[in-house]
């Protein structure tokens, strides 16, 4: 098995980090697997794939969904995922306490971001808070950024797109102690591992700064529980067929939200990483939402 290292350059895409720019970290180095004899597997979906090529699986999935993202994003959960980042943006309340520096990992086209700019800007009139949005996929990004050119963020130190692997965040460009506020949403469940995302969310926040993550979860009531399976193994894939003409990547995208780890179970591994959580109960480490559709999970770094 290899694991690889990373490198950073910059692409040319369409000016370097930091000021509305795209920045670009790739993986060249592998490095030696002390127990190469077993090679190690992830969950692609329902199947279970070779630790190293889930990353090509994922990257090929979201090339194939990028143009048509937000449109199948508002199709598939007929707009609710607006109002559950709604909610996890306004349960972060940026801007309040002053001007935030933030890095939405996983950020695709940036409905994170820009939702923690207008929110700081309209509730605490800042305009200082900055976003740096991370994704490994440069089609999401390049979304992210045709949108953003029609905000008043675009072309200001507020927000920048850059393309990097959360799990092995360049510390070139992503320093130790940086950060005030980590954000992933939808995004965690993709990557191959979980405890290497969060360990590079450690790492890069402040002391006393607040890794979130929203994320479709584990749903409690039987009942709810069917009538969602039922919905979403049938009509996600079918919309992916007639909207995006992709029923593969939409397949696959609700078969990732059933291998994620339950609310209890990932809470544990962000305490794991070090992060010091609320009790460990719905409401204390993780907030449900719509009983458990989906879910906020917050840790403070200590
Ligand atoms: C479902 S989208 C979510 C995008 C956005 N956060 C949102 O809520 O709309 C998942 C994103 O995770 C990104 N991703 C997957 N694996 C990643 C990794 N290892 N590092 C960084 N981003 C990753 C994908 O490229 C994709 O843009």
């Amino acid at each position: 098995m290899q694991r690889s290292a990373s490198r950073c350059l910059h692409l040319a895409l369409p000016r370097v980090h930091r000021v509305n720019g795209l920045a670009r970290s790739i993986n060249t180095q592998p490095t030696n697997n002390p127990s190469n004899s077993t090679p190690r597997t992830a969950s692609f979906g329902f199947k279970t794939v070779p630790e190293e090529e889930k990353e090509t699986l994922v990257k090929n999935v979201f090339d194939s969904v990028a143009s048509s993202y937000d449109l199948m994003n508002d199709a598939s959960s007929l707009g609710v995922h607006r109002l559950w980042k709604d909610t996890f943006v306004s349960s972060l309340r940026p801007g309040r306490k002053g001007p935030l520096r933030c890095i939405d990992v996983a950020g695709g086209t940036g409905d994170i971001a820009l939702r923690i700019l207008d929110y700081a800007r309209e509730k605490y009139a800042d305009r200082e808070t900055t976003v740096e949005v991370v994704d490994i996929n440069a089609q999401m990004l390049k979304e992210g950024f045709r949108r953003f050119k029609k905000t008043m963020y675009h072309n200001t130190p507020q927000i920048s797109f850059h393309e990097a692997n959360a799990q092995e965040l360049p510390p070139t460009l992503f320093a130790d102690n940086t950060y005030d506020l980590y954000t992933i949403a939808f995004g965690i469940r993709n990557c191959t591992s979980i405890p290497d995302v969060l360990k590079e969310a450690y790492r890069v926040l402040k002391p006393g700064g607040t890794f979130t993550c929203l994320e479709f979860s584990r749903v409690n009531n039987p009942l709810l529980s069917l009538a969602y399976d039922q919905y979403s193994f049938t009509m996600i894939p079918l919309m992916g067929t007639i909207l995006a003409g992709d029923r593969g990547s939409y397949q696959y995208l609700v078969e990732s939200i059933r291998k994620f780890p339950p609310q209890p179970e990932f809470a544990n591994m962000i305490r794991d990483a070090g992060f010091s959580t609320g009790e460990h109960v719905d409401g204390g480490a993780w907030t449900d939402l719509w009983g458990g559709i989906s879910c906020i999970h917050t840790g403070v770094k200590i």
